[in-house]
């Protein structure tokens, strides 16, 4: 068994390495063979939106290092994620690396699908990290993977989320119990939830909708809030999370797909209608 912890920051012996390494001391106790990468190593350029991927399923054109990147995560039972939080979300490289991921999420099959994986984040201070845990499992669930667990790991300067240890034997415990669920061949979700937390990516960001309407935008399902008192609750309505395989498939064979047919179809009177802007010519920056 193989569990393989990916850091998503450059800094050496910062606390993102530090947690992703707890966990991996867990998986080894558990007898996993452990390794890990520094996704800042790798050059993972932005998507060009070719959709050659998706279009026709082919290898990403960009020679660059994500196509390698993603064999990796498939040589791998599980996958330990930690990133910094940037500006209250994940760093850029996070969202980059998925991005060149519609192969991995669609066109190549969904390979990585019900692996486990647990999710991590690291911040200076509690409250100023909202989008960190969200986009995490946004990047867990587009990819196919099931959450073992997701949560915070303070610590401001390199190395002082060891000032957390019960945080850190967390990361210990639930490295060791991914290695279990593995072996078991089901996967449970060992985190927190609220009564107002999605099922699927058991987070509490939730979009109003209209009235008491609420969704969950990381797995689109809808559900309705009832307060009482000071206890909020939402009642999910049993729509499927857009992240299963039949719904991404669905999804990119109803919805994505036709839309290159229908793009060639169009192409000339878009070509005719957008003339105007092709036409206006607009100077970079100072003027070049
Ligand atoms: C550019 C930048 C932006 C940051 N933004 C936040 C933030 O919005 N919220 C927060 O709590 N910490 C923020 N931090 C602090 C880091 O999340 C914190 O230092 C973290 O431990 C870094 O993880 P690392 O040691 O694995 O690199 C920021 C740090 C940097 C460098």
């Amino acid at each position: 068994m193989k569990i393989l912890g990916m850091v998503c920051s450059s800094r050496k012996m910062g606390n993102s390495e530090i947690a992703v390494k707890a966990a991996l001391m867990g998986a080894r106790d558990a007898g996993a063979d452990i390794a890990m990468i520094r996704l800042t190593d790798y050059r993972i350029e932005p998507c060009r939106g070719c959709m050659t991927c998706v279009f026709k399923k082919a290898p990403c054109p960009i020679q660059d290092d994500a196509h390698r990147v993603y064999e990796t995560l498939l040589e791998y039972d599980g996958l330990v994620l930690c990133t910094p939080t940037y500006i209250l979300g994940p760093t850029g490289i996070l969202k980059t690396f998925l991005d060149r991921g519609m192969g991995f999420m669609y066109g190549y099959g969904r390979k990585l699908e019900g692996r486990p994986a647990l999710s991590m984040a690291t911040a200076g201070i509690p409250g100023w990290e909202p989008y960190a845990l969200p986009m995490n499992a946004l990047f867990l669930r587009a990819l196919g993977y099931t959450m073992v667990d997701q949560f915070m790991v303070y610590g401001q300067g390199p190395g002082e989320a060891i000032y957390h240890q019960e945080t850190l034997e967390r990361a210990r415990a639930r490295g060791k119990a991914m290695v279990e669920h593995i072996a078991r061949g089901k996967v449970d979700y060992l985190g927190e939830e609220a009564p107002t937390s999605c099922p699927y990516c058991h987070n509490d960001l939730l979009l109003f909708t209209g009235g008491t309407k609420v969704k969950c935008p990381n797995c689109g399902i809808v559900g309705r809030l009832t307060i009482k008192g000071d206890q909020a609750r939402v009642d999910w309505e049993s729509i499927p999370d857009r992240w299963i395989e039949e719904e991404v498939i669905r999804h990119f064979e109803h919805q994505v797909l036709p839309s290159g047919p229908r793009f060639m179809e169009n192409r000339r009177e878009i070509r005719e209608k957008t003339a105007v802007y092709r036409q206006f010519q607009v100077p970079g920056p100072h003027g070049e």
